[in-house]
């Protein structure tokens, strides 16, 4: 049988066990367990797999033939960090495209991408590192998605589009053809998005207008 490499899902969350479905329906790799920082969590089992450590134990993990990673974790900025903290570790960004997402021929991405089940990608597109596209959404022709981005369930974008580094695009959210969405922005769940938007504001509604948050990304 051909060698199927060891990952280690990073999160024990609702997205980890979303990304340990994708990677079993995948079927490219052995998911041998999670990592997570939250206290206590350590030596139990979540999702039915061993939560083997924290992510500080990675090194030693390597050591012992855990060759990958994913890194499911829904907040942007904390991902980074983890991505960063995982690859200095020696691991390998895993790849997880849910064998339900249609991607295009030509569309290209970073490693460590995040596809779950019903995605569509259309022609031109690329995808930076670390990026996850969640239930169902849609990145259309010639779209860049930077690095760490998070694009919701179901919110779709238009042709051309940019979406910079490590935005964040809530549930059903619309982004309108040519647009940029500017880094480490939040786009709210349902907003539609006439106008460019700049870099770290966060913006909801139709049409999408700042609003004043608490949620801060750095
Ligand atoms: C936009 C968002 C980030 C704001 O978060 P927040 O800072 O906790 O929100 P607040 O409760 O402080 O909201 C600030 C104001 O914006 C409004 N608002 C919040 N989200 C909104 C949205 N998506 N659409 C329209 N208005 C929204 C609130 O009603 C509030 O208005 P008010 O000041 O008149 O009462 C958040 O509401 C959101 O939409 N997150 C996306 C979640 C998501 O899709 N996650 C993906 C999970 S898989």
């Amino acid at each position: 049988m051909r060698h199927q490499p060891r990952v280690v899902i990073i999160g024990a969350g609702g997205h980890g066990r979303v990304m340990l479905d994708v990677l079993r329906c995948q079927g490219t790799a052995e998911v041998v367990g999670f990592v997570d920082d939250a206290p206590g969590l350590q030596g139990s089992t979540a999702h039915g797999l061993p939560v083997l450590g924290t992510v500080e134990d990675l090194v030693k993990l390597r050591h012992q033939g855990i060759e990958a990673f994913v890194a499911a974790i829904g907040d942007n900025a904390i991902r980074a960090k983890k991505f960063a903290c995982a690859t200095e570790a020696g691991l390998a960004p895993w790849d997880a495209i849910h064998p339900s997402a249609v991607i295009a021929a030509d569309v290209t991405w970073a490693p460590g991408v995040q596809v779950v089940a019903g995605v569509v990608v259309n022609t031109g597109a690329q995808l930076g590192n670390n990026v996850i596209l969640n239930t169902a959404c849609s990145v259309d022709h010639d779209c860049r998605v930077g690095d760490h981005c998070f694009i919701g369930p179901g919110a779709r974008l238009g042709g051309t589009v940019k979406i910079e580094e490590g935005a964040f695009l809530g549930i059903g959210a619309i982004i309108l053809p040519n647009l940029r969405v500017g880094a480490w922005s939040t786009v709210g769940a349902g907003a539609v998005v006439t106008r460019d938007v700049p870099a770290r504001v966060v913006v909801v509604g139709c049409p999408a207008r700042p609003v004043s948050s608490q949620k801060h990304q750095p």
